[in-house]
């Protein structure tokens, strides 16, 4: 069967963009550098950008597009090109897996941001003033509690279930006429709104002269910008940015091989490469290091951020700086269909390697993969959802979305090194290219980049994964929630790894 392939290039990096832009870009970053030296982060966060992900990014686009070029879209088929062996195309399993179970949750998680620009359009969202308003209004929509704001959680559900039907109906019609034309249209409107906010918060000016007149925008960039220097000593705020590269290029989860297996054999992509993670920086660095926490600052002052997380800052902190503004409701629409376009392009992202598995190694035509996919990512969304408050939601984030990502990536640069060969593989990744990168990155993608990996994934095993374990902390009425969600990972696993079993059996059966 003959894959699809990018139609275009500005719609290629845009697809690749809108993978990599997303809620971390906006609300992590900004969190992260703040709560990590401010200004100084940017220090650690370069050299994990030059050592870890910029490298990791080039081996996961060659092994995708290599894999493309012999008709695999996942990480099964492309491990076991690159590895005659076996047990390759069992460890490519996580490839399919991590996007499924991430998917499965994320989908969810981003139809929040629906929701939330539906009641700013209302003008509900922007008429709650204090923390424990807004605060009663999360609970009440992701149906924690019952209150006068909602009743149940069928407001919620229903803007999953758009959020959900939306992300479907693009990913079946496809990489070029779905995944690609939804780049084209929602990174520009992405961008716009962006600039919109960011130039909003500039001229923010001091927003309440009488009862705090040395809280003002100045002080939020400060807050934000001012390197601490100090921080540099401490190994934790070198971990956070190796971290936070991780996440917002979208490493180590199986998405940019699929997407990559979608290029041209002689597509340009050291370039292309760089030109994704360019705009992915600077919509991390500035876009997003401008809005959401100076903001917040100017209004609150400096202690609030320290308290809260990311997800905090986004939908109870910023809902009530832009309610105090004339237009709030307007500038608070904008924020969260940023914020949801910055999701769905990450959706379906998610939603594809599935999607792909099923065409490549079962040679299932497109509609029925995406249905078949449709059901699955409902059908492991629906516990995630009903059990929100139990904690599944939060155990699978850990295990999948943490440590899942460092250990399968870690994983991968050894089989590319070391399997495949490091040699070969940057052979691989300049076909096509039209400019040669330095030799020194290759002993960075041979050395620094795995040593870098296998670092962090120990350390992460090491600092929060025993008492993860054994549940410290976790109530014991949710313990049986937690058991289940464990459970279920292994399953997702098992069947993942059993299709593949039978994929690879029919196909010895046709070559024989
Ligand atoms: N990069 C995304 C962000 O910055 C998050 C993300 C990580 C992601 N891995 C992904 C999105 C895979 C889609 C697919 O928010």
């Amino acid at each position: 069967m003959k894959r699809e392939r990018w139609a275009s290039r500005v719609g290629l990096v845009l697809a690749f963009a809108g993978n990599a832009v997303g809620l971390g870009n906006f609300l992590r970053f900004p969190v992260q550098a703040a709560k990590n030296g401010g200004g100084a982060f940017m220090i650690p966060y370069l050299f994990a950008f030059l050592l870890l992900g910029i490298p990791l990014m080039w081996i996961e686009w060659t092994i995708g597009r290599y894999g493309g070029k012999y008709g695999h879209g996942t990480t099964p088929g492309m491990f076991d090109k690159l590895w005659n062996k076996p047990i390759s195309k069992y460890i490519g399993a996580l490839g399919v897996v991590i996007p499924l179970l991430i998917g499965s949750y994320y989908l969810y998680v981003m139809s929040w941001s629906l929701g939330f620009a539906f009641y700013a359009l209302k003008g509900t969202l922007t008429s709650l003033t204090t923390h424990e308003q807004i605060n009663a209004f999360l609970q009440g929509y992701q149906g924690v509690v019952q209150n006068q704001y909602f009743h149940s959680i069928w407001p919620a559900y229903t803007f999953y279930l758009i959020a959900f039907l939306l992300t479907m109906y693009v990913v079946s019609r496809g990489v070029v006429k779905g995944i690609e034309l939804l780049a084209k249209i929602a990174m520009p409107t992405l961008f716009l709104f962006a600039f919109f906010l960011m130039i909003r918060v500039l001229t923010l000016g001091t927003p309440d002269p009488i009862n705090h007149p040395d809280w003002n925008i100045n002080l939020g960039l400060g807050y934000l910008w001012n390197p601490n220097i100090e921080y540099l000593k401490n190994g934790k705020t070198w971990i956070a940015a190796a971290g936070q590269i991780f996440f917002t290029l979208s490493l180590g989860i199986g998405v940019l091989q699929c997407y990559a297996s979608y290029l041209k054999e002689k597509e340009d992509i050291v370039v292309a490469g760089l030109a994704t993670a360019s705009t992915n920086e600077f919509a991390e660095v500035i876009l997003g290091g401008t809005i959401a926490v100076p903001a917040a600052v100017a209004f609150f002052g400096p202690e609030l951020v320290k308290t809260g997380g990311a997800f905090d800052l986004g939908f109870k902190t910023l809902p009530l700086v832009l309610g105090k503004l004339p237009y709030g409701w307007l500038f608070a629409t904008l924020w969260f269909l940023l914020l949801f376009l910055a999701g769905v392009t990450s959706g379906v992202a998610l939603s594809q390697p599935l999607v792909a598995f099923l065409e490549d190694e079962f040679d299932l035509p497109k509609r029925k993969a995406a249905l078949i996919v449709a059901i699955a990512l409902f059908a492991l969304g629906q516990p995630i959802i009903f059990l929100f408050k139990h904690g599944v939601l939060d155990e699978i984030d850990f295990w999948i979305g943490t440590v899942g990502l460092a250990f399968f990536a870690t994983l991968e640069v050894f089989i590319f090194n070391f399997a495949f060969g490091t040699s070969k593989g940057w052979e691989e990744l300049h076909r096509g290219a039209s400019m040669k990168l330095p030799k020194i990155f290759y002993y960075i993608m041979r050395y620094v980049t795995p040593l870098f990996l296998t670092g962090i994934f120990i350390y992460w095993l090491a600092t929060d994964a025993a008492s993860k374990f054994v549940m410290k902390g976790v109530d014991p009425a949710d313990r049986p929630y937690i058991l289940a969600a464990r459970i279920a990972i292994v399953l997702v696993y098992a069947i993942i790894a059993v299709l593949i079993h039978i994929a690879w059996n029919k196909k010895h059966q046709k070559e024989a």
